[in-house]
């Protein structure tokens, strides 16, 4: 037996290394354990940042090809696909070397291999490698097991024709067509890039919208410039099969509703229909503790299951799958844990997809204010209106202010446009201050830069943009 921890985090994604970081911060005594060889989970192993860097690299090779010229700059861009992905593989590197530094300089102690809970204050360790098992002892365990792609029952994923965002992350040549199955954030995501490096791409949506859950103003007009950026789209629609002939694969696709079937050939099919929790070998069972019928474990307010002493965050319990989202419930469990009251505030958490251009948003859309029944004023104010954005011919997009019709709260902020994903931390600045569109529209912002838009877009809620 190993220990005595006060605190044994399982797995260290964002949600399970930021809360280990925090909980030394405060005294604890802390241990994590991690299957994965490096730390960082799902974000910085096969998430957010390898997709950031190829959606950087690829946006430049694209913006190369085609934007240059128009600037007097005269190339014509080659591709060398091994760099690209060596370019990623040093990010991903620098990143996940990074957090091992962290856990170090936090005095934290490190195990690898399979965490599950032996009992209520004992996480056992099993070396993946078969070893002999060690056991620690700990007053508190948060789970931060994270998630894994979600599957289409029949259709086996092999990484390398058929494949998750972690195959399309490490695909070895360009596909000549690439089906997506799901337009959320990451086949949009995803299949930017492979568009961008010269793939034909079609994407397969169930619903008869892109994005579902952003505002549909934004999704609108995101998917009109991904159509104009050359992806093709099927809405309503599922992939009901698959078969693979030599190097490709045909897919047969339905009307959701129902009706005649399609065949479709493809080289790659990336199946991005979502995530689920991941619990497997966690031992939940024979611990006692609880799940809902979704497999997310369920907890309190405090980030408690219904078994003392263990507690879970991140994309392993309910909300938003966002790496932002588990870091701040990471902090949030750490100072429970040490008698403060930390929390998590659900209602600003800003969400954003790294497309060219980006599209950004926080707070509640215009779709949910309407079925809540809350009157609102909308300021809207385009791109094309802004001095900086003009200049830089990045005009595609607009900034969208909602606010409360009676006392001007500003209650979301959903944005479609260059660098937007930088932008909206403003909006939940003011958001998590509970200012007014008012209060936006007062600030000063620096001239020009497209933050103007923002003040704008506030200005605009009360009928009085300068630009517009
Ligand atoms: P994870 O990051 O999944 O970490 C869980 C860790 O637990 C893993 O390392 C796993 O190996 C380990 N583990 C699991 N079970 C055990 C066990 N029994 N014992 C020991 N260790 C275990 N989010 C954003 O906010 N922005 C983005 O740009 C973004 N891009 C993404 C791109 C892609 C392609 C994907 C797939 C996801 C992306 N996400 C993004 C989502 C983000 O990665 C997740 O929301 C985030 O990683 C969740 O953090 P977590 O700590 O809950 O879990
Ligand atoms: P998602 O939930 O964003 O989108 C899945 C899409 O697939 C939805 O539009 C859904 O309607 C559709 N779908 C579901 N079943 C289908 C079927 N059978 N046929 C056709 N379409 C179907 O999930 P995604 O893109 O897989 O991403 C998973 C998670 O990763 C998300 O929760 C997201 O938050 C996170 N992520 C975040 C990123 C970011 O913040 N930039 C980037 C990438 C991922």
């Amino acid at each position: 037996m190993s220990g005595p921890y006060d605190l044994v985090v399982i797995g260290t994604g964002p949600g399970g290394y930021v809360c280990a970081i925090r909980a030394s911060q405060l005294g604890m005594k802390v241990a994590v354990v991690e299957k994965r060889v490096s730390h960082g989970g799902t974000c910085l192993n096969v998430g957010c940042i390898p997709s950031k860097a190829l959606l950087h690299a690829s946006e430049l090779f694209d913006e190369a090809g085609h934007g240059f010229a128009k600037m007097g700059i005269d190339v014509s861009p080659k591709l060398d696909l091994e760099k690209m992905m060596a370019f990623k593989a040093e990010g991903v590197k620098g990143n996940v070397d990074g957090i091992a530094y962290l856990m170090k300089k936090n005095k934290i102690d490190t195990y690898h291999g399979l965490g599950s809970i032996a009992a209520p204050a004992v996480v056992r360790v099993t070396p993946e490698n078969g070893g002999e098992a060690t056991d620690l002892e700990t007053k508190s365990i948060v789970i931060a097991t994270g998630s894994d792609v979600a599957r289409l029952p029949g259709i086996d994923i092999d990484e390398k024709q058929v494949v998750s965002s972690t195959g399309a992350l490490e695909l070895q040549q360009v596909p000549k067509k690439l089906l997506v199955v799901g337009a959320g954030v990451i086949g949009l995501e995803l299949g930017s890039v492979w568009r961008r490096l010269g793939a034909e791409v079609h994407v397969v949506e169930y619903l008869d919208r892109i994005v579902p859950g952003m505002d549909l103003e934004v999704a609108t007009q995101f998917q009109k410039i991904l159509i104009k950026q050359g992806f093709t789209f099927q809405l309503g629609a599922k992939v009901t099969g698959l078969e693979r002939n030599g190097s490709l694969c045909t897919v047969t696709v339905e009307p959701a509703a129902g009706g005649e079937a399609q065949k479709i050939e493809a080289d790659v099919v990336l199946v991005a229909i979502g995530r689920v929790p991941y619990t497997e070998g966690l031992g939940l069972e024979e611990s006692g503790v609880a799940i809902d019928n979704r497999r997310r474990i369920v907890v309190d307010n405090h980030f408690q299951t219904n078994v003392k002493g263990i507690y879970a965050i991140g994309d392993v319990i309910a909300g938003p799958m966002l790496a932002h989202k588990a870091e701040d419930e990471g902090v949030a469990v750490a100072e429970i844990l040490a008698g403060q009251s930390g929390h998590v505030n659900y209602g600003v958490i800003p969400g954003v997809i790294y497309t060219a251009p980006e599209v950004a948003t926080v707070g509640k859309t215009e779709e949910e204010l309407k079925e809540a029944g809350i009157e609102y004023k909308a300021g809207k104010f385009p791109f094309l209106a802004n001095g900086r954005a003009k200049v830089n011919r990045t005009t595609e997009g607009f900034v969208k202010v909602l606010a409360d019709a009676n006392t001007d709260r500003v209650l979301g902020v959903h944005m479609i446009g260059p660098h937007v994903g930088e932008l909206i931390a403003e909006a939940a600045v003011i958001m998590e201050f509970g200012g007014s569109a008012e209060d936006l529209a007062r600030t000063c912002h620096a001239h020009p830069t497209l933050t103007e838009a923002v003040k704008e877009a506030a200005l605009a809620v009360d009928k009085r943009p300068i630009h517009m």
